[in-house]
């Protein structure tokens, strides 16, 4: 008998193939660029301007009075009861904080411990593109074999039978993002049916990243899945504190979802991450208890710096897509003759000092991506006004 031989030399022999499927976020990379270049950052999802004095106090009184060991792994109580009172509040529907909520770290988190919750070699995920970029890592690091299925511009509707055919035996869940980064395209209760039904049909999960849910314009209304009849027992509803309170930086999120499949969650969650930071959960319990004024104020903030960034964009000479919800602005760069997306982006960030996304990161296919670029507005307006100034020093 031979002697066993060791590995080969080469770093990539050792190194794990499902990382070596991925690269690094696009988004993080154009922060680092913004700060390279001291550029404006008009790229990564996270406001620059200040997170509520009520939460910021109720995080420096939870510091205060020692809860600062390990919460319950799934999320401490308050928090979780917190969560239950407001799904009921805004979308009528009673869950069970004991039995129906992990919280995690981030709706990150929450995504992947779902994913790796209900995915089994062989399954597939459906997945509508272009795609908030984590959700292919996602699926490459649960073991699921993604499906896309387009949004069309410019009102990035899809297919029903596109959607039909990616659906089959194999299918173990779709991702759905509403309000949706980067399109802002708010999904109709018409379309959350057909999406139903087709989930009915091959007995999967809807797995529903909701972080967007109180930035909605131009009467666009959110529609949370769980709320359809025949969605609700297969929905795994994803939420966080980032976005609605302003603190991308807490990493506080959450996952609900029918008890069975919360146990799975759980566990996987558990030896992940083992919690989410105990004193922001209660300071969470606090903002969830927000009253109405608050997120009305909120969207009302949200569609001032849409406009106002639209009209920045429109006069730099780009083609936007109006979003109706989210904070992002998808636009169109081909008056711009750049070869493609990851060039301009370059460009834009090392010469006239504005960072934005290539479109290319949201597509499986770049080509599909390559005269788009994501601009965010989660900004103040004397971020947004610089970044208008630099741009009249670009012309198409
Ligand atoms: C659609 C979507 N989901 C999730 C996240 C990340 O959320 P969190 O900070 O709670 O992990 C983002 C951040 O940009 C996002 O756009």
């Amino acid at each position: 008998m031979s002697a066993p031989t060791p590995r080969p030399a080469e770093t990539s022999a050792r190194l794990s193939h499902k990382a070596a499927q991925f690269t690094e976020s696009v988004i993080r990379e154009m922060t680092r660029l913004a700060m390279k270049y001291n550029a404006v950052n008009l790229s990564q999802g996270f406001p620059d301007f200040a997170a509520p004095e009520e939460i910021k106090e109720a995080a420096r009184m939870a510091i205060s009075a020692d809860i600062n060991q390990y919460a319950i792994t799934w999320g401490a109580k308050n928090f979780r009861n917190a969560i239950a009172e407001k799904f009921a509040r805004v979308q009528g529907i009673e869950i069970d904080p004991e039995r129906e909520i992990t919280v995690c770290c981030g709706s990150t988190e929450a995504m992947m411990s779902s994913m790796m919750a209900i995915i089994n070699p062989g399954d597939e995920v459906v997945v509508f593109e272009p795609f908030y970029e984590n959700y292919g890592p996602d699926a490459i690091l649960s073991g699921a074999t993604p499906r896309f299925v387009k949004l069309q511009p410019p009102d990035w509707t899809f297919d029903p039978q596109e959607l039909a055919a990616a659906f089959g035996p194999a299918t173990k869940a779709i991702i759905l993002n509403t309000p949706n980064n980067p399109t802002g395209k708010v999904f109709t209760r018409a379309e959350i049916e057909t999406i139903r039904d087709l989930c009915v049909r091959w007995n999967a999960y809807a797995i529903t990243d909701e972080i967007y849910e109180h930035m909605v314009y131009d009467g666009a209304e959110h529609i949370s899945p769980a709320t359809i009849e025949g969605l609700h027992d297969r929905t795994i509803t994803i939420n966080a504190l980032s976005k609605t309170y302003s603190v991308t930086g807490w990493r506080v999120g959450w996952a609900i979802a029918p008890p069975e499949v919360t146990n799975a969650i759980r566990k996987v969650h558990d030896f992940l991450t083992v919690g989410a930071a105990a004193p922001l959960q209660e300071a969470g319990a606090i903002a969830l208890r927000f009253p109405e004024i608050y997120y009305k104020q909120l969207a009302e903030d949200y569609l001032v710096r849409r406009d106002h960034l639209l009209t920045i964009l429109d006069n730099a000479g780009f083609r936007c897509f109006r979003p109706r919800g989210a904070y992002y602005i998808m636009t169109d760069i081909s008056a711009f003759n750049f070869p493609n997306d990851v060039e301009f982006a370059k460009y834009l960030v090392k010469e006239i000092g504005v960072a934005a996304v290539p479109g290319s990161s949201f597509y499986n296919d770049p080509k599909d991506g390559s005269q788009h670029l994501r601009f965010t507005f989660c900004k103040t307006q004397k971020t947004l006004n610089a970044a208008a100034e630099r741009l009249e020093k670009l012309r198409p």
